[in-house]
């Protein structure tokens, strides 16, 4: 489910503190603090790591031209990711953090649908051959508010214009409340084969204060629909954090979310950025849980889930079934971090298509314009929309890989990961220092240059993923990205 860089993903990060089905490599060491000193001394604003360099160090120096460039130089033999971002909906959910609005027309989603279509077209042009498509990820918004012949002609043009492979995972986030009456043959035709389901909480005061109301049977109705489709591969989004939510309230949603049955649960912690995202205004600020309330709501719903419902915890805030692709990728060092979140994904590059999407390539970054006025402005005008980026350095690349290794596996070897990119291991060492501090509070463990991180250290993952951020000015607290806990 997935955002072009959403606020929360990987986002804020609070979880629970002791498991008791601990990954059995680093799960020995426990924190001797309380979870009240633990959030006294992390609580900060740190970046989620969906990329790094994080997204406010995008800037204009990359632009179309970079973009077509990097275009032109992808690796004919190397398969390639497709993100679609549509960024409608039919309501505004009071919480929601995504680049979306409210459009209900038909002519305006036809209209998008058309630039989408024209973007595709562009990029594959540019491309100039039909690349190998492994994954394409329609996100939101909500997809499904486009109308059902716009998505399978969209698929179809995906079809012709690149090449998917056999076992492609073809994704799409569906909002339970709100599907369309042709739906199941939409689906059926553009070949999904995972859906995310948002859920969020099944407390009907929660629901009230948060402007979304979904009852158990119309969530379990989709999960049943998309089932008798033959989609097996079932994710569910819940959010800790939320107005009027305790720890008995969550854990009850979790136990609830269990009879669903679904393959994966992203747990979110509600990011709150009403300076960012007005309709958050509409949640007051004085009925959110505290940092140490949210601490204990993570800890909560981790507890149920890999408890009562057998899920393993996987990177910050997923917990997937075993045998799930997710878990076995989380146990083999396989998993990836992109704008979608913890993925299976291993594709060099990503292509983001549609308003505010981001792509991915060997070569950095690129965004497009964000508002879909200007995106459609340039995709009409037959121009890339791509409104920002960033080239990657040697170091970017270097603190990328060490930072992915923390944030997926749990564990980063310095010399190993230095090693791999012919690179001096001088800065991720002096980096390294500043985990004292997380080693002496039993976060992290080292082992001669081998940082472990502990599963009393995985809600914080995101503050020792910053040790090497170089961007970070690590004496201030950034108001810009979410809250750490
Ligand atoms: C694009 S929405 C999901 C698809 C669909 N529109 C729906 O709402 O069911 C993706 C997910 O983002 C999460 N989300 C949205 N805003 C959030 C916020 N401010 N903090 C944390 N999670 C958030 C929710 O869990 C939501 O299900
Ligand atoms: S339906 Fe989904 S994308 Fe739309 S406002 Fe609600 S959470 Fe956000």
């Amino acid at each position: 489910m997935r955002c072009p860089a959403p606020i929360w993903r990987a986002g804020s990060a609070d979880a629970g503190l002791i498991h008791i089905n601990e990954a059995p490599s680093v799960a020995t060491s426990l924190s001797h603090m309380t979870p009240a000193e633990l959030i006294a001394r992390y609580d900060g604003r740190v970046p989620r790591y969906t990329s790094y360099p994080t997204a406010p160090h995008f800037n204009t120096a990359v632009g179309a031209d970079a973009y077509h460039e990097w275009l032109q130089s992808l690796a004919p033999a190397s398969p390639i990711s497709l993100y679609l971002h549509v960024p409608f909906c039919d309501r505004l959910c009071y919480y929601c953090g995504c680049n979306t609005g409210v459009v209900r027309r038909e002519a305006p989603r036809r209209a998008y649908a058309a630039m989408l279509e024209r973007e595709l077209r562009l990029v594959a042009g540019l491309i100039g051959r039909r690349q190998t498509v492994s994954h394409v990820h329609w996100g939101g918004g909500t997809p499904t508010t486009l109308p059902g012949d716009c998505l399978t002609g969209l698929m179809d043009l995906i079809r012709t214009s690149f090449v998917l492979s056999s076992d492609a995972e073809i994704a799409i986030e569906l909002d339970p409340t709100a599907l369309p009456a042709d739906c199941c043959a939409s689906l059926a035709d553009m070949g999904i084969n995972r859906v995310s389901l948002g859920v969020q909480d099944f407390k009907p005061t929660v629901q009230a204060a948060i402007g979304r109301i979904q009852s158990f049977e119309a969530t379990e109705a989709c999960a049943r629909l998309v089932r008798g489709m033959g989609v097996a591969a079932i994710n569910l989004d819940l959010i800790y954090g939320l107005p009027f939510q305790t720890e008995l309230s969550v854990a009850e949603t979790a136990r609830t979310a269990l009879r669903l049955d679904a393959s994966r649960v992203a747990v979110f912690g509600y990011a709150h950025v009403p300076w960012m995202k007005r309709n958050q205004s509409l949640i007051p600020e004085a009925i959110l849980p505290d940092p140490q309330a949210r601490f204990e709501q993570r800890a909560a719903i981790g507890r149920v889930l890999e408890e009562e419902g057998g899920y393993l915890a996987v990177g910050l805030d997923h917990y997937a079934r075993p045998g799930d692709a997710l878990a076995d990728a989380s146990s083999h060092h396989r998993l990836h971090r992109s704008f979608q979140g913890y993925t299976t994904d291993a594709a060099p590059a990503l292509i983001g298509i549609g308003a505010s999407a981001i792509g991915c390539l060997p070569q950095g970054y690129v965004q497009n314009a964000t508002s879909v006025p200007a995106y459609s402005a340039a995709i009409s005008s037959g121009m890339l929309a791509t409104a920002r980026g960033i080239a990657l350095s040697p170091d970017d690349r270097l603190r990328r890989a060490t930072i992915e290794a923390i944030m997926c596996d749990l564990e980063a070897d310095l010399p190993s990961l230095a090693a791999a990119h012919q690179a001096d291991p001088a800065p991720l060492l002096d980096a390294s220092a500043r985990l004292k501090r997380f080693a002496d509070d039993g976060l992290v463990r080292q082992e001669g240059h081998v940082v472990h991180v502990t599963e009393a250290g995985r809600p914080f993952l995101r503050n020792i993923a910053a040790v090497f951020d170089a961007y970070l000015d690590h004496n201030e607290v950034k108001p810009r990205h979410a809250q750490a806990v």
